[in-house]
């Protein structure tokens, strides 16, 4: 069987067991503890738990998944994958272990065609009913069933969630495949015994604490591992060997020139160039992207490492996107995702490949000479400093670089590494953030827990009367505070928003009922809960327990809901133009601007911000309601609110949904219908990192303001123009075609008048003792007056000029007097003469006796200039 028959067998087998074949989930987990989808079970997280109910209780997938925790040894044996498909069976408080055994036995006797005699079976060391099932009733001997400890027969997704005790099956390779050692059985590090299907018997949810609460439905996942089914029925040793993964090898050997088989290093090297474009194309096509944090760095580890060992393959031309080709020509029917992504990944991979190559070379190069100089001054590690540096210069992911210096026999000095990170981070974070604020945290918490957090009510209303529950000044908690006073004031409840979720914080005034006024500048949140405003108290003073009357700036929160609703528009408009893969990254929403962030891998064309524009606006005008409601977490996203990646929510989430268009979690304040929005007009859109991009734009006044400024400039341009405003650019169009012919033009004067008009002008040349010239050339600039007076001095071979001329641009006229040294030697000074003639274009000048120019005023004294020079040299008029 090939692996899509595999697939395919198995799906069916268990359908016919009643189960529901469900899609594979996504490799990025609907589930912030997760950092990418590591097993079949991860979409069913919830329903194991009893939070979510599917309306069927058996299911089968087939999963893609990515495992990151060995991503160095990957390559190094037949076995590890960063990429591989889990088949898997589920039950949700349905059947349990009895079936989970019988069928697992079943389908691999009887659908794969195992052998019985070669099948062993692991199980729980206390798991006493695991074993009574597969002895008692599937008939298996009771000499193939093996205990094993937690580490191998207790499995959890990860340190929280549902969990359980599980068995193993395993198929013995036999003796000759093996370490040979009397101890070698299930379990043992060696290859003879394969194992190839794991049976999890849910029954724990476990806490933080480690607690295991039993789960309210016993439950069943199932995990076996495609690849090395594969393995096992297509008779090969090596999983690299299975159709799938051998045909993307082949392309990998095609584009390298190299075979498999040829040495150990090389094998090593095709096994993880073939291993790691199957989990680039896939993370890309889930909307992955390379950076430095979470999911996006290990994409770029994952195809960093692949980009090194093509190269050491030999390989110097990217080749990435061609292999891409080929794992989408080979899973793209049982994936869509890829075949309808194909272009993107493809155009990523290939872009992260070049931002690399451009510094692998010269990091290796760096690299070497280190290693190099740690082995002669015999120091077996290479300090962290230095591993930063190809980080932070290079873009050497740390474990690259800890396998390069491995494979000389070195380690990598890792605290002072993580320390230089550390602080780098610290040091970006510090560049971000008013520190003083953090410190001033203690007080609000002192506040909080004193008299209570602050209800918002800002939704709702403008304005409110609230009691003072708390006064901070200068870091500490006060009780009054005097006229003049910067500080902060804390309410029992407040309608001003504290900035929060890229929403600015509100301005305003709180004024006491005995008048005083307590100016708001800023709200913030320094403790979750907590409201601040922070101004200052203009008369009089404010006391705790006083009654204020607290007033937003109605007006600058009216722009702000505006444009934070258009931030939604906009994030809407963008992923249905650039593609899914767009998320937001951060925005800040302001009363006067608004700026998107997204993930995106290249500019986006003109075309497409006008689109996208357009479509905000229609979106504005077509009036649609803005509505906001809370609701739990989970339904919220089987609603398919779009969710901000790596941002934690509470149980409880607000959601908010313009027209039926756009949902997202989302407490910022909002418009009540899109027409407020007025208009929306894009500013700006530019890089702000690798596949990072802004947006800034601004909307209703801003927009009118914005528009009124480029109205103005073409309304002033076709001024100039003296054209009507529509007929600016065909008119610009005009006189740039005419600026060039002009300039050409010019340069064609240039041309002939060297080239042809020199014989006329040495026509004139008379013999003073040495050969000279006094003339007029046509209108030419300073350069043009040298070079002429060059070439006659070249083809008199010998001798002097004198000559004047106009520049065509302004009309200054320009002297210029040059002599030979034959020429000098007789008598002439070009110094002289200028100096004796410029007087006559009002103009002044000099130089050395073999060169001397000018410029002057008076064009229409040239002839004068010439003719005195005439009298002074002595020659015929
Ligand atoms: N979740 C278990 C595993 O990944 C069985 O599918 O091994």
């Amino acid at each position: 069987m090939n692996s899509a028959e595999i697939r395919e067998s198995f799906l069916s087998y268990f359908e016919t067991k009643g189960s529901r074949r469900v899609s594979s989930s996504s490799l990025v987990p609907d589930d912030p503890s997760l950092l990418l989808t590591s097993a079949g079970m991860v979409q069913f997280k919830p329903v194991f738990l009893g939070v979510k109910d599917l309306g069927f209780m058996r299911a089968t997938t087939c999963q893609k998944c990515v495992r990151t925790t060995d991503i160095d040894i990957i390559g190094t044996t037949n076995r590890h994958h960063s990429f591989f498909e889990m088949l898997g069976n589920f039950s949700f408080g349905d059947y349990f272990k009895s079936e989970a055994c019988a069928w697992a036995q079943e389908y691999s006797v009887e659908m794969l065609g195992l052998d019985p005699d070669r099948l062993w079976y692991s199980i729980y060391e206390d798991d006493d009913e695991a074993e009574r099932i597969w002895a008692e009733e599937v008939g298996v001997p009771r000499e193939r069933i093996v205990r094993m400890g937690a580490k191998d027969n207790f499995w959890s997704a990860g340190p929280t969630g549902p969990c359980g005790p599980c068995s193993e099956l395993y198929y013995d390779q036999g003796e000759s495949v093996g370490c040979g050692l009397d101890s070698c059985a299930p379990g043992c590090e060696c290859d003879r015994f394969l194992e190839y299907w794991n049976l999890v018997f849910m029954q724990f949810d476990r806490a933080e604490d480690g607690t295991l609460t039993p789960l309210p439905n016993q439950s069943i996942d199932t995990g076996m591992g495609l690849e090395r089914v594969a393995a096992i029925l297509q008779g090969v040793r090596s999983n690299f060997e299975t159709d799938i993964l051998r045909s993307i090898m082949a392309r990998a050997e095609e584009l390298t020139g190299v075979a498999y088989g040829s040495s150990e290093k090389i094998d090593t090297s095709l096994r993880i160039v073939t291993d790691h474009t199957r989990a680039v194309t896939f993370l890309v096509a889930d909307g992955v992207l390379p950076s430095n944090e979470g999911r996006g760095y290990v994409l770029r580890r994952i195809l960093r490492r692949a980009v090194r060992h093509g190269r050491l393959l030999g390989r110097t031309e990217p080749f990435m996107a061609e292999m891409v080709d080929r794992v989408v020509e080979l899973m793209g029917a049982a994936y869509p995702e890829i075949a309808e992504h194909h272009d993107l990944v493809r155009r990523i991979a290939d872009s992260e490949e070049q931002r690399f190559s451009t510094t692998l070379r010269q990091g290796l190069a760096f690299l070497d000479e280190e290693i190099s100089r740690l082995k002669e001054a015999g120091s077996p590690v290479l300090d962290g400093r230095t591993a930063f540096a190809l980080h932070d210069t290079f873009g050497f992911p740390l474990e690259l670089t800890a396998e390069i210096v491995a494979e000389a026999g070195l380690d990598v000095e890792l605290d002072v590494f993580e320390a230089e990170m550390a602080a780098q981070r610290e040091r970006a974070r510090a560049a971000v953030k008013d520190e003083s604020w953090t410190s001033f945290a203690n007080a609000f918490n002192e506040i909080a827990t004193r008299a209570g957090q602050t209800d918002f009510v800002g939704y709702e209303r403008d304005d409110a009367t609230a009691t003072v529950i708390g006064l901070v000044t200068g870091g500490a908690s006060v009780e009054e505070i005097a006229a003049g006073t910067a500080a902060e004031v804390v309410l029992d409840r407040t309608p001003f928003y504290a900035e929060q979720g890229g929403q600015v914080g509100d301005q305003g005034v709180l004024s006491s009922e005995r008048g005083d006024v307590f100016e708001v500048t800023d709200t913030t949140l320094p403790v979750s809960g907590v409201i601040s405003h922070r101004g200052t108290l203009t008369s009089g003073t404010l006391r705790l327990g006083d009654t204020v009357s607290a007033d937003i700036d109605v007006m600058r929160r009216e722009r702000i809901r505006r444009n934070h609703t258009a931030t939604h528009l906009l994030h809407w408009a963008l992923r249905l133009v650039l593609g899914d893969h767009v998320r937001q990254s951060g925005s800040h929403v302001a009363p006067d601007r608004l700026r998107f962030d997204f993930t995106h891998f290249e500019a986006p064309g003109a075309d497409q911000l006008d689109k996208i524009e357009r479509m905000v606006n229609a979106k504005i005008m077509e009036n649609h309601p803005v509505r906001s409601y809370e609701t739990s977490l989970t339904s919220a996203k089987e609603a398919g609110v779009t969710a901000l990646f790596g941002e934690k929510y509470g149980e409880f989430v607000r959601v908010l949904e313009t027209g039926n268009f756009s949902k997202e979690l989302c407490g910022g304040t909002h418009v009540a219908r899109t027409t407020e929005i007025g208009l929306v007009k894009i500013a700006s859109e530019g890089s702000v990192g690798a596949n990072l991009r802004r947006i800034e734009a601004v909307t209703s006044f801003d927009a009118l303001e914005y528009v009124e400024r480029e109205e103005a400039e073409l309304a002033e341009a076709a001024a100039v123009l003296k054209v009507q405003r529509f007929d600016v650019s065909e008119r610009v169009g005009t006189l740039v075609k005419r600026v060039k012919e002009l300039e050409s033009a010019k340069e064609r004067v240039k041309e002939n008048l060297s080239a042809q008009s020199i014989d006329a002008l040495l026509a004139e040349a008379f013999d003073v003792g040495y050969q000279l010239v006094i003339t007029r050339v046509p209108d030419t600039d300073a350069g043009g007056l040298r070079g002429i007076a060059d070439v006659m001095r070249a083809r008199m071979g010998g001798g002097a000029v004198v000559l004047a001329t106009v520049a065509p641009d302004g009309g200054a006229p320009l002297l210029l007097a040059a002599g030979s040294d034959d020429a000098v030697a007789a008598g002439f000074d070009a110094g002289a003469v200028i100096k004796a003639v410029a007087p006559h274009v009002k103009g002044g000048g000099g130089g050395k006796p073999a060169m001397a120019q000018a410029g002057g005023k008076d064009a229409s004294g040239v002839d004068a200039a010439l003719a005195a020079a005439r009298d002074m040299l002595g020659t015929p008029e």
